[in-house]
């Protein structure tokens, strides 16, 4: 049991009543206009005890949209509804930041409102299928390599739904640039097999994020904002191995700039991690992602032990929205049902009691 995990702790601004972060997962369950239901406003309250909530991933505009259900920040109903979010986790004594997330050579054309193509920085065809609006699965289409206008109009797009997530009463917002999504597909040079200032070099690839990084931070300022990363990850056919250079790159040239942290999916152990904590001033926090485990034997000593500030937490905190609670009190955590992660009603998704509710 370790007591550090309970302690306050302090990011950018705001003060966080705990270490644990609820990772953002997306639940697929807003409608085709990327509207959460209500139910999601009962879904983030429910999980306040977190110390800090990412939300589900969310796309900057309707090009961003690489998944069926999943919400958006860039229209005034949209906002609304995550504005009613913010409330309500505010309400229930939380903090929560919103995660942005643009899919580029994830996606299908017909998510897209002008019927695509898919944009990623070259056209190198993810090797997987993908999702329609219908739900059906299809290969992957091969992109189009972005222009540079077309880099600086999403880079645009991510800097005006910052502004909408601070006005919709978000403490701030966390960039995904993990899991094999456009930021990702930049820094990684399977994916990235540009000759311009975009690309070739460690500096280069990491270009788009640092730009991209600093455009939403000159918006709502850079201790609201959240960098997610994945060194090495493999997810989405990423071959991400050997670039290590690449977020050293990275991380040097955003240190100075007061972001709110780094959040890194890392296993076990990771040289490459260590580096990239030594390097990086402010809060650093890590989640196992998925080759370790988020139980709290394993996730205390990170905190204790100082590898990271914070650890997030996702697919425990589905299962067990008192969770931080639970962990206090010693109380068994429930199991999680991997049927209703993705899309669906409020089954698997607001019906997890706490542990003062069930029987
Ligand atoms: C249902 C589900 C949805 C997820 N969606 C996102 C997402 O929207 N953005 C993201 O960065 N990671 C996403 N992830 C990855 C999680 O944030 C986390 O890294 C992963 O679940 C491993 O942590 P855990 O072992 O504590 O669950 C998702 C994971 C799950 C299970």
């Amino acid at each position: 049991m370790s007591d550090t995990l309970f302690t306050p702790w302090k990011v950018g601004g705001i003060e966080l009543a705990n270490r644990v972060v609820m990772a953002p997962m997306t639940r697929n369950r807003a409608d085709v206009d990327g509207v959460l239901p209500d139910s999601a406003i009962e879904y983030y309250r429910q999980r306040a005890c977190a110390g800090l909530i990412v939300t589900e991933a969310t796309q900057p505009s309707a090009a961003g949209q690489g998944y069926p259900g999943t919400p958006g920040l860039h229209t005034d109903a949209q906002q609304d509804a995550w504005s009613r979010v913010a409330d309500a986790v505010h309400g229930a004594g939380g903090r929560v930041f919103l995660q942005i997330m643009h899919t580029g050579r994830i996606g299908h054309a017909s998510l897209q409102a002008d019927g695509g193509p898919q944009l990623a920085p070259s056209a190198v065809r993810a090797n997987l299928e993908v999702a329609t609006a219908t739900g059906e699965m299809v290969p992957a289409p091969e992109p189009r390599a972005m222009t540079h206008k077309e880099i600086a109009t999403t880079i645009a797009d991510y800097a005006s739904c910052a502004a909408r997530a601070v006005a919709a009463g978000m403490d701030g917002v966390e960039i995904h640039a993990a899991n094999g999504y456009l930021p990702h597909q930049f820094l990684s040079p399977g994916t990235n097999r540009r000759d311009d200032e975009y690309g070739g070099s460690p500096v280069n690839r990491a270009r788009f994020l640092v730009e991209l990084s600093r455009a939403v931070a000159a918006q709502i300022g850079a201790e609201r904002v959240g960098i997610r990363i994945s060194p090495g990850g493999q997810f989405n056919d990423m071959a991400d191995r050997d670039n290590e250079d690449t977020y050293l790159a990275l991380v040097d040239e955003l240190a100075a700039d007061g972001f709110a942290y780094l959040h890194t999916l890392r296993g076990r152990t990771s040289v490459l991690h260590e580096e990239l904590r030594r390097r990086w001033p402010s809060t650093y926090v890590v989640n196992t992602g998925y080759m370790g485990s988020s139980e709290i034997d394993e996730i205390g000593p990170i905190v204790e032990n100082g590898v990271a500030d914070l650890v997030s937490v996702g697919r425990l905190f589905i299962s067990n929205p008192d969770l931080v609670d639970r962990w206090r009190s010693g109380t068994p955590r429930a199991e999680w049902d991997e049927d209703t992660f993705y899309a669906g009603g409020d089954r698997g998704y607001i019906d997890y009691p706490t542990a003062t509710t069930q029987d």
